[in-house]
């Protein structure tokens, strides 16, 4: 089974603009504790860690960049690009998003606040933890 789970956001566009609302527990599988976005990103990839606890869904409402997601077994990927789908990450999960376009912004709703102890940085420690 695929790592990538794409939820179909709730979308209430019309022939004036989109628009997507997103209720806590509602639309997403978690309570929203946190919601944080990346932007004006360099072409520098980012991620490179696993949470021992956190869920997040994340939206990429403009440009496109690449996420790859590994749970010690396999990998998967997807190119992000749709402000109507939110991809959901579970937790031990490594994740990794490469090629960012310069217009990309990412939106994550997260699961719970910051927590530098719920980090894996070190891919050798994750897999030690999923083994
Ligand atoms: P990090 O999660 O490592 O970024 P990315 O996975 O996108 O590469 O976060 C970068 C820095 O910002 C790191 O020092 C932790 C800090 N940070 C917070 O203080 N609060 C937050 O909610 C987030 C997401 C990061």
């Amino acid at each position: 089974m695929s790592l990538i789970k794409l939820i179909n956001l709730p979308n209430l566009s019309d022939d004036r603009g989109g628009l997507i609302a997103i209720e806590s527990d509602q639309s997403i599988p978690f309570e929203i504790k946190r919601v944080y976005y990346i932007f004006n990103t360099a072409n520098k990839p980012r991620g490179f860690h696993a949470h021992k606890d956190l869920k997040q869904l994340v939206i990429c409402i403009h440009g496109q960049c690449r996420f790859v997601l590994d749970n010690g077994i396999k990998k998967d990927e997807i190119i992000l690009n749709s402000p109507i789908q939110g991809l959901v990450i579970e937790s031990m999960t490594w994740r990794e998003i490469h090629e960012f376009s310069e217009d990309c912004i990412l939106l994550v709703l997260a699961s719970e606040y910051y927590d530098e102890s719920d980090y894996i940085r070190d891919y050798d420690e994750f897999l030690e933890f999923v083994k």
